[in-house]
């Protein structure tokens, strides 16, 4: 529109100016024509009644004198008539002039005196007129008296006012006819093919690649058209090789890498991008406090860390809550950016939320509903209608914003976890041909505590408009199967492990999430060797046995359980006094609710009530760091912990607990490991223990401590032996598999 706007002022400013200078002398010429036309009218009737005025005056006629200035009264512009004696009294005038009696005249004398006529424009009270004045003259040269014929001038004005108002209207509409045409003309000649072109790019980037590029023409435009049809050709191209060999080499290899995660997505899925959504954004732009200059972040969430190595290994699209501070500094125009930052390895949209939408949908029905009822930590959900209505309110706006980039044909898209119950349903309700899998990665209660939730059945009606819904363990899924059962009327097929509701079916399977090769890569680097040295010097850990844990600080982690059993191990084994210190790794998280909130500051005044329980010397038995640590920053942590504890009171998997594990590639490090994981389903060979008894999990802590190293590394070697068979690449393979098998026709 601006640039429209300066393409198309200056025609309009020179066509007004040309317009008004024309205007201007048309008017002028009209005026003098007029004016000219007054003036001659009243001198040709003023000399056509000299005769007349001639016989009265020398008869001294009053009678003829007022006849003749009363036949003017009647004329149709307004005229008038005055005849004068020789004195330059008035003998007669018209009426409706009789004003002009009064009017001061002393041009009269001069005209007596001089015999000589006169015609000038006079004012006088309301009047504007044109007076002619001819002096009456005998036979013998003598003055008998004058005769005066007046013309109201104002209908010239009134014809110039018409004039003007006659230009304007023209000149308006000359400027819009300019404008209609000029629009016209760069609808036609660019907005039209450009918006064909971007029409034709759309459709093949939703996989219409049939269609061929509508502008025919060897013009500029035409030229960019053919280019682009070029980079899509090949892009076609390269995709359809780039799917075949992915095929081939699917059929070749076994084990789980991400390569092959690419090759089955390329074989899978050919030319359609996969779609995930989630809350959490894998990257999000903040402003650092000390530096105030923007930084990137990856914050603390299972999700994130397994969902990130996938979308890494086989593109697509993210589509997120942008949460960060400096987020909108960092996306285009269509709130889109490359990530990781400087790899671009796939497309992170941004969906941008208003407070009250955060407050309501994350914080209060997600967070403060939907978490506790999920988690078994006695911890009262709350359900708030209007959190309610904003959660609806925002997965609408969800999917609104999938809706939007969808390709034209059979799309999948990739849901995560319980701030999206609704999703499915309102994607399929525009797309019914979007193939949808949902993963819920935190546990699933039974259906007794999920009947609490006063929206079970909007909950359970979105959830199963899936058509794949996944869960870390199978207990999950049984009781997923079992709630529906109970609360919707829907039928469970225990054969398939799929729930038929008025004939659509939802299948519900069991995928252990887990993690990538990551942290076995680089374990020695010297980077990492140094930053270990760093740590141990700082806190004095030299020659000590070392724990550590890694969390967001939240009531299902057990954190204060930890720190009491940490406590009663050393009441217990006096002798590692100065000998064991725990580290906690501690993440604030959803800080705005009270019960987040409470927790901090309980665990605050725990860690510093049990070190000054303990304080000898410089010694103190835990080392609580409460910040976000970014993975980077965790690596030397876990590289330099002889143990790890994971002491959650209810957890969907524990993505530390693999991460661990993972990182050891030296074997050395045992895992104590809470019964209530998934992650304990299949790392049988960590320390398990139950968290609430302070007393059993003090002993598994003494265990771990004194395990003898053969043992510990025979431990450690099997569980890594299941993390790298059962890794990400694995999770999201079979997750892929499923889902294509179930692909729309
Ligand atoms: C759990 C949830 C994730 C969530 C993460 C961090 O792992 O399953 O969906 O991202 O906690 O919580 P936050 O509220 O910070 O995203």
């Amino acid at each position: 529109m601006k640039r429209l706007l300066i393409f198309i002022l200056p025609i309009l400013i020179i066509v007004a100016i040309g317009f008004t200078v024309f205007g201007i002398m048309q008017v002028r010429f009209t005026e003098e024509k007029l004016m000219e036309d007054l003036q001659r009218k009243a001198k040709s009737v003023a000399e056509g009644i000299d005769f007349s005025a001639k016989a009265i005056l020398i008869n001294n006629d009053l009678k003829s004198a007022n006849r003749l200035v009363e036949s003017f009264q009647k004329r149709e512009r307004l005229q008038g008539c005055i005849i004068y004696d020789k004195e330059g009294k008035i003998l007669a005038i018209t009426e409706r002039f009789s004003d002009w009696k009064e009017k001061d005249k002393p041009y009269l004398k001069d005209i007596l005196a001089t015999k000589v006529a006169r015609g000038a424009l006079e004012n006088f009270k309301d009047y504007s007129v044109y007076s002619y004045i001819i002096p009456v003259i005998d036979d013998e040269n003598n003055i008998l008296g004058m005769v005066e014929v007046i013309y109201d001038t104002s209908y010239v004005f009134t014809t110039m006012t018409d004039l003007w108002r006659r230009l304007s209207i023209s000149l308006i509409s000359l400027l819009v006819l300019i404008v209609l045409i000029m629009l016209l003309i760069q609808r036609q000649i660019f907005t039209l093919p450009v918006v064909r072109l971007t029409e034709w790019f759309q459709h093949f980037q939703r996989g219409e690649i049939e269609e061929v590029h509508p502008i025919k023409g060897q013009d500029e435009l035409g030229k960019l058209a053919s280019e682009v049809e070029q980079v899509a050709l090949s892009l076609r191209v390269a995709r359809k090789v780039v799917s075949e060999k992915a095929t081939e080499r699917m059929q070749k290899d076994e084990l789980w890498t991400e390569a092959k995660l690419r090759d089955l997505i390329h074989a899978r899925l050919g030319e359609n991008a996969l779609f995930v959504v989630s809350n959490r954004e894998p990257y999000l732009h903040i402003i650092d406090d000390i530096t105030g200059a923007p930084k990137c972040v990856r914050p603390a969430s299972g999700v994130v860390t397994a969902i990130d190595p996938v979308m890494c290994a086989c593109g697509g699209t993210w589509i997120a809550h942008g949460s960060g501070n400096a987020d909108r500094k960092f996306v285009n125009s269509k709130d889109k950016l490359g990530v990781p930052p400087g790899d671009n390895r796939y497309i992170l949209k941004r969906v941008w939320l208003s407070k009250e939408e955060e407050e309501g949908y994350y914080y209060g029905f997600s967070n403060e509903g939907l978490w506790p009822l999920c988690h078994m930590t006695h911890t009262r959900p709350v359900f708030r209608e209007t959190d309610w209505q904003m959660y609806t309110k925002v997965n609408q706006k969800f999917a609104d914003s999938v809706l939007a980039e969808l390709p034209s044909k059979n799309p999948f898209v990739f849901i995560q976890d319980y701030h999206f119950t609704l999703l499915a349903k309102m994607i399929k309700e525009k797309r019914p041909d979007t193939t949808i899998a949902l993963f819920w990665h935190i546990p699933w209660p039974n259906p007794e505590v999920f009947s609490t939730c006063p929206y079970q059945e909007q909950i359970l009606e979105g959830m199963l408009a899936c058509d794949l819904i996944g869960f870390h363990v199978q207990s999950h899924c049984n009781n997923f199967l079992e709630t529906a059962n109970r609360l919707l009327e829907s039928r469970v097929d225990t054969e398939k492990f799929s729930i038929v509701r008025f004939g659509k079916e939802t299948f519900v399977r069991a995928f252990p999430i887990s993690v990538n090769g990551h942290f076995k890569q680089a374990a020695s680097s010297p980077d990492l060797l140094k930053e270990i040295e760093r740590i141990k010097k700082e806190y004095e850990l030299e020659g000590k046995i070392v724990a550590i844990g890694v969390d967001r600080i939240d009531y299902t982690k057990g954190l204060v359980e930890r720190i009491l059993a940490v406590d009663r191990f050393i009441e217990k084994n006096p002798q590692y006094k100065n000998k064991f210190v725990f580290i906690q790794l501690a993440a604030p998280s959803r800080t705005h609710i009270k019960h987040y909130h409470d927790l901090m500051n309980e665990i605050d005044e725990l860690v510093e009530k049990k070190n000054w329980k303990y304080s000898e010397g410089e010694w103190r038995p835990i080392i609580y760091l409460k910040r976000h640590f970014s993975q980077e920053e965790i690596k030397p942590y876990y590289a330099l912990a002889d143990i790890c504890i994971v002491s959650s009171l209810h957890d969907g998997m524990n993505l530390v607990a693999k991460e661990y594990v993972a990182s050891k590639a030296d074997l050395k490090g045992a895992l104590i490991l809470s019964r209530f994981t998934g992650a304990a389903r299949e790392l049988t060979d960590s320390v398990l223990i139950n968290p609430y008894s302070i007393e059993e999990f003090a002993d598994a802590i003494k265990l771990a401590v004194e395990m003898p190293p053969e043992e510990s590394r025979k431990r450690m070697e099997n569980m890594r032996k299941i993390i790298s068979e059962n890794n990400i690449y694995r999770w999201a393979g079979n997750i892929i598999t499923e889902l294509t098998a179930l692909r729309k026709a």
